[in-house]
Formats: C-alpha cells, sequence, structure tokens
C-alpha cells in the first residue's frame, strides 16, 4: 500500500454509448467514484478523475444495426444523453472524453504497437465462429450460447453475465448468431493474444497477497478464483468492423478487442485533460524514475467489470513495463429495482434523464438513497417507497430540520447575525468537541470506501445537532436567559457550518445552498476542527431556503404506476410471441394421430362453376381415387395442378360444398409473398398412399 500518495487517479467504468444512463449505474459506479474524488479535493489532495464514453464493441454495432443507422449515429447520441445526465448529477469529472477521440485511437495504438513490438502477444491462426449468412465473424455479443460453466443458455461470447466467467466465443455450447439466428461454422483466422498465463504468478502475489487487506471480499474472491481456475491467453484483437485498427501489417480489417482499448480510455482522458489543464499526464499514470509509484490509482466499477480491471488491464500495464497499477478497485455489486433485475432491454430502470423530469431539483435526494441503500457488499433493492422515506424522515425530518431550526432563529433573535457566544458550559464543549471527531471519522470510512458508513456518520452530524438543540431549547431560554442563547446559537451554528462542508461530497448541491445560507465558502477538511470557528459572531447570514421538500404519496404512486406499466407491457410482448409461436391449442400426440394423412396424386382438375375460388380435384390418395374441392382457383388454373404431387388429410369428414362432396383436404402454405404452394412430398421412391407422420 503506498503511504502518503502524491496524487490520485480516480477512474469510473467508461459506460456503453448505446442506451442512457440508470440508477443502478449511478450506485454502483458513478456516486460512490464522486464522493470519493470530492473529498479527496477537500482534504487538498492533487486528484484526476476520469470517465469517458466506451464507443467501441459489438453492443454499439448491433445497436446500430437495431435502429439501422451507423455506428456514429448511436454513440454521438448516446454519448449527448450520458454526458448531460452526469451533469445534472454534478458528477466531478476532471474530465470526461470518449474512446472515439483522436487522441484515444493514437494512445490505445501505440500502447498495442508497444507490446507487440516487445513481443508480448502470442500471434495465432484460430478457428473463429463465422456466421455464413452475415459474412461476418462473431465475436463477443454478436454470439450467444450456453456457458460451460454455469449453464445459462444467454452467455455471450465473451462473458457469461450469471456467473461471471470470462469465455472465448468457442467455449460456448450451442453458439448462434445473434445477428442472423444461424449456426455458425468454424473458419481460421489470425489473432493476437495476451498470455495471462505468464502473468498468473504475478497477479496472485499482487493481488491475494499483496492487497488481501485492504481490497473488498467480492473482489477477492472473483479474482482467486480466475487464478486458482487457471489464466488462458486472451484475444485482443477481433474480426469486426467497428473499432480501432489493428496498428501492425497484416492485420487488414481487424480491430482492437473493445476491452482492449476502453481501459487505456482512462490514459487518454487523462492525456486530453492534462494537455487543458497545462499539467503532466503521466504523473498521473508512470512510476517515478526510482521505479517506485506515488499516485494512488483507484477504479471504480460494478461487479461485471472486475475481471477486466484486476486481470487483464493490470497484465497489459504490467507488460507495458512503466504504468502504475491500481491500488484498488472497490467495485460494487448490482442494484436491483423493485425486486426484479435493472434490465435496459426489458426498460426496467429509472432513468436518469427521466428522474430529471419528475424530480427536477432532487438530484441530491436520489444520490443520498443510492448511497444509504449502496449495494456495496450484496446486491440491493431500490424502492420507491425507500426513496420516499429516506427523503421525509431523514434528509427532511434530520438534516434539512437542524438547519432549517438554526437559520429561522438566528434570524429570529438577531437579525440573522451570528451572536458572540459567552462563557462554553460543558454541553457546549461536550458538543463541540464530538463534532470536532467527526470529520476524521467520515474520512476513515471513506479511506475504506465504505460510503454508506460515512453517510450514517454524516447524518449524525445532524443529529449531534437536532440533540443540542433539543436538550438545550433555545425557544424557552430566550424568556428568561438571552445571553445563554447567544452560546446556544453560536455553537448550532458551528455545527451547521460543519454539515455544510462535510455534506459537500454526499450532498454538493444541498451543501452550495447551505453555504450560501450562511454566507461561508467551502473550506477544505485540514482546517483545525478543534477550533472550528468558520462563523464568527457578527458573521451575517442569509435568508434560508427549503432543503428538502416533503415527497408526497402522490408522486411516489406515479413512479409505481410507471413500473407496473412496464411490467404490463412486457407481458404483453411476451404474450404475442407465444401467439405467434402457437397460434393453436396446444393437443396430444393422440389428438394428431388421429389425423390420417397421405402422399397423392392430383389425377385431373376442374373449375368449379360460378366459384371462383374453387377447383374440384381427382386425387389418387393411394387407397382410393376421391374428389376434393379445393379453394385455391385464384392461385392455380386447372391445367397447373394435374399430375403434382400432395399431401392429403384423407380422414376428414366430407364437406358438401356447392353440391359436390370434397371428401379429403389438401395440404398447402404460403410463400414469404404470399403465394400458395403444396406441401410437396416429391421425394424419390415415395409411393402414394404412404402415411405422413
Ligand atoms: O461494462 C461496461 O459498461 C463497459 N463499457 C465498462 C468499460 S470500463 C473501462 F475499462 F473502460
Ligand atoms: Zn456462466
Amino acid at each position: 500500500m503506498i503511504q502518503n500518495p502524491k496524487r490520485y487517479t480516480i477512474t469510473a467504468a467508461l459506460p456503453y454509448t448505446n442506451g442512457p444512463i440508470h440508477i443502478g449505474h449511478l450506485a454502483g459506479v458513478y456516486v460512490p467514484a464522486d464522493i470519493y474524488a470530492r473529498y479527496l479535493r477537500l482534504q487538498d489532495r492533487d486528484v484526476a478523475f476520469m470517465c469517458g464514453s466506451d464507443e467501441h464493441g459489438v453492443a454499439i454495432s448491433m445497436k446500430a444495426k437495431k435502429e439501422g443507422v451507423s455506428p456514429q449515429e448511436i454513440i454521438d447520441k448516446y454519448d449527448g444523453i450520458i454526458r448531460k445526465s452526469f451533469q445534472d448529477f454534478d458528477i466531478s469529472f476532471d474530465n470526461y472524453s470518449r474512446t472515439s477521440a483522436k487522441i484515444h485511437h493514437e494512445t490505445a495504438s501505440d500502447f498495442f504497437k508497444k507490446l507487440y513490438d516487445n513481443g508480448n502477444f502470442l500471434e495465432q491462426d484460430t478457428e473463429q465462429l463465422f456466421d455464413e449468412k452475415a459474412n461476418q465473424f462473431l465475436a463477443d455479443r454478436f454470439v450467444v450460447g450456453t456457458c460451460p460453466k454455469c449453464g445459462h443458455d444467454e452467455a455471450y461470447g465473451d462473458q457469461c453475465e450469471k456467473c461471471g466467467s470470462t469465455l472465448n466465443a468457442t467455449d460456448l455450447i450451442n453458439p448462434k448468431s445473434t445477428i442472423t439466428g444461424e449456426v455458425p461454422i468454424l473458419k481460421k483466422t489470425t489473432h493476437w493474444f495476451l498470455p495471462l498465463d505468464k502473468y498468473s504468478d504475478f497477479l496472485r502475489e499482487w493481488i491475494l497477497v499483496g492487497h488481501e487487506k485492504d481490497w473488498k471480499n467480492n473482489v477477492l474472491g472473483q479474482c482467486k478464483s480466475w487464478i486458482d481456475a487457471g489464466l488462458e491467453p486472451r484475444a485482443v484483437t477481433r474480426d469486426l468492423d467497428w473499432g480501432i485498427d489493428v496498428p501492425v501489417a497484416g492485420a487488414d480489417g481487424k480491430k482492437l478487442y473493445v476491452w482492449f482499448d476502453a481501459p487505456i480510455g482512462y490514459i487518454s482522458a487523462t492525456k486530453e485533460w492534462a494537455a487543458r489543464a497545462g499539467k503532466n499526464w503521466e504523473h498521473y499514470w508512470k512510476k517515478e524514475q526510482d521505479g517506485t509509484t506515488t499516485t494512488k490509482l483507484v477504479h471504480f466499477i460494478g461487479k461485471d467489470n472486475i475481471v477486466f480491471h484486476c486481470i487483464i488491464f493490470p497484465a497489459m500495464l504490467k507488460a507495458e513495463g512503466s504504468y502504475i497499477l491500481p491500488e484498488n478497485v472497490p467495485a460494487n455489486e448490482f442494484l436491483n429495482l423493485e425486486g426484479n433485475k435493472l434490465s435496459t432491454s426489458k426498460n426496467w430502470a429509472v432513468w436518469l434523464h427521466e428522474y430529471m423530469v419528475d424530480f427536477p431539483e432532487k438530484q441530491d435526494v436520489l444520490r443520498y438513497a443510492l448511497t444509504a441503500n449502496a449495494p456495496e457488499t450484496k446486491d440491493n433493492d431500490f424502492t420507491w417507497k425507500d426513496f420516499q422515506s429516506r427523503n421525509n424522515n431523514e434528509l427532511a425530518a434530520i438534516f434539512g430540520n437542524f438547519i432549517n431550526r438554526v437559520v429561522v432563529l438566528t434570524h429570529k433573535y438577531y437579525g440573522g447575525v451570528v451572536p458572540e457566544p459567552n462563557a462554553l458550559l460543558d454541553i457546549d464543549q461536550k458538543t463541540l468537541t464530538e463534532l470536532a471527531a467527526y470529520p476524521a471519522v467520515i474520512s476513515s470510512s471513506i479511506e475504506r470506501y465504505r460510503f454508506r458508513e460515512a453517510l450514517g456518520e454524516l447524518m449524525n452530524v445532524a443529529r449531534l445537532g437536532n440533540k443540542y438543540l433539543a436538550d438545550e431549547e433555545p425557544w424557552k431560554v430566550i424568556k428568561n436567559d438571552p445571553e445563554r442563547v447567544k452560546t446556544q446559537l453560536f455553537v448550532a451554528l458551528q455545527i451547521a457550518s460543519a454539515l455544510a462542508i462535510l455534506c459537500e461530497p454526499f450532498l454538493p448541491f444541498t451543501s452550495k445552498k447551505i453555504l450560501k445560507t450562511l454566507n461561508i465558502k467551502l473550506n477544505n477538511w485540514n482546517i483545525d476542527f478543534t477550533d472550528w470557528n468558520m462563523v464568527k459572531a457578527g458573521h451575517q447570514i442569509n435568508e434560508g431556503e427549503i432543503l428538502f421538500a416533503q415527497i408526497e404519496d402522490a408522486e411516489i404512486q406515479k413512479q409505481i404506476d410507471k413500473l407496473e406499466a412496464t411490467k404490463l407491457t412486457n407481458k404483453l410482448e411476451q404474450a404475442e410471441v407465444v401467439t405467434i409461436a402457437l397460434q393453436k391449442e396446444p393437443i396430444t400426440f393422440d389428438d394428431f394421430a388421429k389425423m390420417d394423412i397421405r402422399v397423392g396424386t392430383i389425377l385431373a382438375a376442374e373449375k368449379m362453376p360460378k366459384a371462383n375460388k374453387l377447383l374440384i380435384l381427382t386425387v389418387n390418395t393411394g387407397i382410393d381415387t376421391r374428389t376434393i374441392v379445393s379453394g385455391i382457383a385464384e392461385h392455380f388454373s386447372p391445367e397447373d395442378v394435374v399430375g403434382k404431387r400432395v399431401t392429403v388429410l384423407v380422414n376428414l369428414l366430407p364437406r358438401n360444398l356447392r353440391g359436390v362432396e370434397s371428401q379429403g383436404m389438401i395440404l398447402m402454405t404460403n410463400l414469404p409473398d404470399g403465394k400458395l404452394v403444396f406441401l410437396n412430398p416429391d421425394v424419390d421412391g415415395v409411393q402414394d398412399g404412404e402415411t405422413i407422420s
């Protein structure tokens, strides 16, 4: 572990620009990363907080295919929506870049070249899955099949989302193209592999020994099981048409694997930022001249990204040689929504851009609810009722209430001027001493990536303030001992100012509002907390504003109704699929066996007089020659059908059609253009009268 790092490079997983982002993304990655970055800045630490759009890979190509537009159109659209959501929630990235940026293409290309030149890759002719119909190799999400590790039958070509295993497309059992639904063939192609097996000892030592004490158990557990299972060479190139070109001769038409280029996106984002901010990007990514590491690199990700950030990217960095390795990868588990897995395809999500329409200016409420219920050690559930209760019973009733009382009383008794305190009594001293201890307590939780715990301690500061006021009752004391109230409000104002600063990493909008009301500036956490004197006697404060308005039942019901509507839509869509597949009631085998279907030949045909649709057919069924009236006259003339081999249902009860008894039915089907054709049993050697079963 690095002691006293000189600087921090904080990364948050680059979101794929194939859709907007939802509360799961915010809870799992961006809010914790933002709390951490904001906290460090308040500690006066040197921070580079990097993110950007992940714009390559099959996820983007698939979305483009589905919408019938170019990948560029897709990435531009969602890059815009995602950026806006991050701005709306004030995620304080120092840079939000894109992997389609020129600087990223160059950086990823150079990185690959360096490893290639070092001889770090294995070049191998391999057999890969190929979709003959689409004339395309099937990598990653272009292929689904059964996971060989857990049996999940919707595993992707590079990863099973159920058990988290990383896979090669050829590992899948019963693979199927997601482009055409075809079963792929194997076709030869050359690729470059990172021999992860060679890094196994290094990874074991670095993670399982070196970080045994400071990495989260869920992360260590996943790493251990991969390393123990034996790491294998991993292809870092693909036969795709969207991505970064493989920068070596003979690799025409090949692209870098998206998980090779995406984490390098953190580096290119840093370069872009450094150029703008007049910094040296290498300070944030490279080892010192003497080989030591003085920058703390921390990756914030969701649990499905662990293998890429703990195994593959570190192996790439190690192979390159001059880069630092992550100090921590505090991956979160998943957030569910009202008991079900968040799902983009099923629209089971609270989309941030929609939240902003329904709850404008309530970003902190969501940040709070998601942190208080963060999936830090296990999957957790977001419910709208919990959201309402977090706002009404915690933010409004505890936090907002305290600030409001202090501000209102200061205005009421002193015209908004901070009073000069008298001698501090024991309770004042005790309260201020307790207050002074909180920054360290909150720091300690944040430094250990325990953001829920840290938020709980922040709320304890507000509780301390409420308890102080409730015990001291300045509104009663004012009648008999107004001098004492000056001290009480002075103490309460110190707690309010502490809250304004301590809440900034968690509730940046609220922090701004309280700072404005108290008429003070954001201060760092290194001030002497035992002598907190942020609001001095004589200082004028401003009028307050409501920090957390009540959220009414009707607002919550509207959200619940919206989800119910989504459920209904999903059910209907599913029902439609079933109806198409099963147009008739299911039957038993015995029902089917009742039908006597035979091969026959049409011997003669004539038009039914005065009927446009009917032909009168004479059919040899092998067991007899009979008359069948068939509604095919609009598709066939009598001469067309004479001599045709057909399939006949021979035990259909006779029916009288226009005075002619029809003794059976000829089976037909349609071509895609609606043209009617006979179900033709014309296989060599099949005789009339042969049964079909
Ligand atoms: O899982 C995802 O959404 C990926 N786009 C995360 C990429 S993180 C990084 F490596 F770029
Ligand atoms: Zn699996």
